[in-house]
């Protein structure tokens, strides 16, 4: 069975950047014992476009919606089905408790299967 990638592409604007480094800096890590996890990066805009990639790989699609029927809300602190309200709660919360701002203004999901791939030779 091939692996699927899923891939969260999160608009942010420049003065924002360093926020959003600062808080996935700052990220529940559970992801990593999820079942059917296989990879993550959070991949920094060099050149040819200004949104980051959150990318995630998993054995298989049940087991990625599995995670974002599970831990993934609680390693977003709230509900990310909502919308830009979505994650960024890395423990910045305001005075009186009100929640941080969201750090990107726009996110999309893109999904791909894995036909190909390859590692360094041993
Ligand atoms: C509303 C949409 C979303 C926004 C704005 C967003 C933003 C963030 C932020 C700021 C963090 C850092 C931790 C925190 O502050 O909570 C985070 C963690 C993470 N996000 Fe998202 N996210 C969204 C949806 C998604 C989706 C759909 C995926 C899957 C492709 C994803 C994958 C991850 C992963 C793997 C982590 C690390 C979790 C861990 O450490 O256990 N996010 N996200």
């Amino acid at each position: 069975m091939a692996s699927v990638v899923k891939i969260n592409v999160l608009t942010v604007p420049a003065e924002q950047r360093e926020v959003l480094e600062k808080r996935f800096a700052s990220r529940a890590g559970s992801v990593e014992s999820a079942d059917g996890f296989e990879w993550f990066e959070l991949l920094r805009p060099l050149e040819g476009t200004d949104d980051y990639l959150v990318y995630t790989r998993w054995r298989s699609e049940a087991d990625f919606e599995a995670w974002m029927a599970g831990s993934m809300r609680g390693a977003h602190g709230q509900a990310a089905g909502s919308g830009q309200g979505g994650p960024g709660q890395g423990g910045e919360g305001g005075e009186g408790g009100e929640k941080p701002k969201p750090a990107a203004t726009g996110s999309t999901v893109w999904s791909f299967e894995v036909v190909q791939s390859a590692a360094p030779k041993a």
